[in-house]
Parts: C-alpha cells; structure tokens; sequence
C-alpha cells in the first residue's frame, strides 16, 4: 500500500486540525513532539505521512502531488489558484476578507477613480476589484501588519483577514466591504483523489463524522 501525504500550514491551524484528524482516529504521535527538527512523521499503522508547510506551499505541494492531501485556509486557497479538489471545511479559522480602510475611504470604492491597495493576497486583492468593484487598482503587496499601509499614506485602502476586528479598531480603521468568508479546508490532488478514491473517501467520511455532516 502507498503512503497516503498530508501537507499541513503551520501555525495555529495545524494543531487545531490535527485534534480534528486525531478524534477522526488519524493521528501522527511523532508530530507532537514540541523539540523535533524533524520535517516529515509517518505514521506506519495507517500508511499515512505528515508534514508542515508555509501555508502559501501547500496548494502547490498537493497540486504537484508531492502531498495527497492539505489543509490550509480558504484564504491561501483563493490566493494560490491550484488545481485541487476542495473536499472538506473544517470550520475551524474562521474569519472574513475584507476591504478595510479609514471610513473616508468608502466613497473611494466602485467609484471609477484609481485607488491603491494594500494587501498579502494581490490575486485576490486584483480579482475583487477588477470584477466586482469594475475599478483601477493599483495593488501594493506587503508582507504583514497591512493596517500600516492606509495609516502611513502608501495605499486608501487595505485587503486583509478580519477575525476580530480589533487590530482595525485599534488603529481607527474599518470594515468598508466584504469580500468573502474564510475557514481552513481540506484540499485533495485530482489524481489522488481517483487513484486512491477508496481510502481518501474513507478519511473524507471519518472527518466529517467529526466535525458534522455540513461541512
Ligand atoms: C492577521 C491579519 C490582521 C489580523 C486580524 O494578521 O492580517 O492583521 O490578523 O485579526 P483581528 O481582526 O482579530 O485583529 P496576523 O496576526 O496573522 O499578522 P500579520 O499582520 O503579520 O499578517
């Protein structure tokens, strides 16, 4: 029997989500060793690999098929633009893309003047403007704490992940649109997904089992 590969985004959703796989009676012990330099775990009873990724990797390694299966946030999923199948939403991680700005900025949006726009996700910042809001966007990409962006004068508005909203509030800005809702998913190769259609479904039902049928 081959290894069946998941690919995780490190941080704080990979060890939701192996709780998730966990209770799913997919575990990986050797993962929870908090001092291992070790990049790849494999458990053997269920042929089964793991392995943390940047999440922005993930949907490459599983469109590559260098991973079977990955779970990783809608968000880096939009951005990437993978081929993949995207099977499961763990419903873990959950926030919102947003269009986020000082309120001044709202009467900018849809407008038809040119705006610059700061963002981590210029895919999904570009795709946003150019066909829901039909606008000229001057897309920015930065690589973190985007709120700087509009309070610095480099861009109007900002394209970021909203969870709380308080580092918004914080800094005097505000929700001016969403754009979409956002959770960790789990995603499959398109070739796995038919080679190894029996055990991948398999997992598919014992995760959903887990975490409600909904999903
Ligand atoms: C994310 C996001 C926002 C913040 C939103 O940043 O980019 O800045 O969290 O959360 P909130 O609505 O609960 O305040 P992250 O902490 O991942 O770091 P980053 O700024 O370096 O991207």
């Amino acid at each position: 029997m081959e290894y069946i590969t998941v690919a995780l985004a490190k941080g704080r959703l990979a060890k939701k989500a192996m709780e998730i796989l966990e209770k799913a009676g997919i575990s990986c012990d050797e993962m929870k060793d908090p001092d291992t330099r070790k990049l790849i775990f494999t458990n053997e009873e269920l042929k089964m690999k793991f392995f943390l990724a940047k999440a922005g990797d993930v949907p490459t390694y599983v469109e590559y098929g260098a991973a079977d299966i990955g779970i990783v946030g809608k968000d880096t999923i939009l951005e990437e633009g993978r081929k993949l199948y995207e099977v499961i939403d763990f419903g873990i991680g959950r926030c919102r893309m947003c269009v986020a700005g000082p309120e001044s900025a709202k009467e900018l949006l849809g407008s038809g003047k040119r705006i610059r726009v700061a963002t981590k996700y210029p895919n999904i910042a570009k795709d946003y403007f150019t066909n829901v809001l039909h606008q000229t966007a001057e897309i920015i990409k930065l690589s973190g704490s985007i709120e700087l962006a509009p309070i610095v004068g480099l861009s109007e508005v900002i394209v970021d992940i909203v969870e709380t909203g308080s580092t918004l509030r914080e800094n005097g800005l505000a929700v001016l649109q969403e754009i979409v809702p956002l959770s960790a998913r789990m995603v499959v190769n398109q070739v796995s997904m038919k080679m190894e259609q029996e055990r991948i479904q398999k997992l598919i039902a014992d995760i959903r089992a887990v975490i409600g049928t909904d999903n």
